[in-house]
């Protein structure tokens, strides 16, 4: 891992991630989000302030890179509910069967190489009941944003991570093993078309 990826990558993300549209969008998810948590991209913990500990038993934070994972602990340490940060990829996740009340994604299943097969890795862990919750960003309906996000993506994903704009977040969900049950979409305000279309709602296993 380059010195880049290990110690500014991080915090390149963690403020991409924190723009004012993009907090409004975590407002909008979070409060959906309840019981055995497993987040999947815990990231810099952006979403802790938008959770709400009286519904949230437990959450397992899963952040793969080492360097996200520093700031993944430090977040940890102020939630008002347990918080346990792993290291291992969505892929390889090694919690019990059914499990989990909620996985809950955001701007996540951008950057996971291959985001169905996380997907469906993920779906056994999930009670018959379970929800996923999700906010992503990704291929806009417009053909001239499609165009620019075709155009940018190479550059982009050298530096920010592996991020894709080019992902059908539904399909991907679908492809993972998933119905989406609900899910709004929209252009975030103040932000480029390419990188700023975003689709959240709810989905559960097919
Ligand atoms: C753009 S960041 C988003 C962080 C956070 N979810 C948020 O909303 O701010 C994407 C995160 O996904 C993580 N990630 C990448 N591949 C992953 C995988 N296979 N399994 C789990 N997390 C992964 C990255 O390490 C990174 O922290």
């Amino acid at each position: 891992m380059g010195l880049y990826s290990r110690y500014i990558l991080p915090h390149v993300i963690n403020c991409a991630c924190g723009t004012r549209p993009i907090e409004r969008q975590r407002k909008k998810v979070a409060p959906l989000v309840e019981g055995v948590v497993l987040e999947l991209g815990f990231g810099s913990g952006r979403n802790l302030p938008y959770l709400d500990p009286q519904k949230i038993t437990k959450l397992y934070a899963l952040e793969p890179e080492a360097g996200m994972r520093a700031l993944s602990v430090k977040a940890a340490k102020t939630a008002a509910f347990p918080v346990e940060v792993r290291s291992e990829f969505a892929e390889t996740l090694d919690l019990p069967d059914a499990s989990i009340d909620t996985l809950f994604v955001t701007y996540t299943l951008c950057t996971i190489p291959d985001p169905a097969s996380a997907l469906r890795a993920t779906r056994r862990l999930l009670k018959p009941q379970g929800r996923v919750i999700f906010c992503e960003h990704g291929l806009a309906p417009d053909a001239e944003v499609q165009k620019t996000q075709r155009g940018v993506e190479p550059m982009w994903k050298r530096f920010a991570g592996g991020c894709h704009l080019t992902r059908d977040v539904k399909g991907v969900l679908e492809s993972g093993g998933f119905r989406v049950e609900s899910s709004e979409a929209m252009y975030l305000p103040k932000t480029p078309r390419f990188a700023g279309f975003n689709v959240w709602g709810v989905a559960r296993a097919a």
